[in-house]
């Protein structure tokens, strides 16, 4: 079962921006890319740092602790294998952003977000 919370104005995040948003106890980075909405854990799945402040590239975020990056819409490393960071699906309701939050246990947004 999955749930909708509001997270703030669209406005807040136009293109270009991002926006650190706690949910349920934890800290998860909103990206507008291009008009794109994407959310990410706020976590480093090497190990543990916080990727708020990362360097964004395109739509590959650098950990600003050791570099590793992550494909923002999918949370993926570039090339096979590697780490995977948690996602989100989140979207514009009338001008409010809302993420969705998967409470099923084998969702990487249940590891997120419960
Ligand atoms: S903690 Fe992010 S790359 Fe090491």
């Amino acid at each position: 079962m999955s749930r909708q919370i509001p997270v703030g104005s669209a406005d807040e995040l136009a293109p270009g921006q991002r926006k650190l948003v706690f949910v349920d106890g934890r800290s998860v980075v909103l990206f507008n890319i291009d008009g794109g909405l994407y959310a990410v854990e706020n976590t480093c799945p090497h190990n543990g740092a916080s990727l708020a402040s990362g360097q964004l590239e395109g739509r590959l975020l650098r950990c600003p602790a050791h570099g590793l990056r992550f494909d923002v819409t999918t949370g993926c490393m570039p090339g096979k294998g590697g780490l995977n960071l948690a996602t989100c699906p989140i979207r514009n309701v009338a001008g409010t952003l809302e993420l969705t939050v998967d409470d099923t246990p084998a969702s990487p947004c249940h590891a997120q977000l419960s």
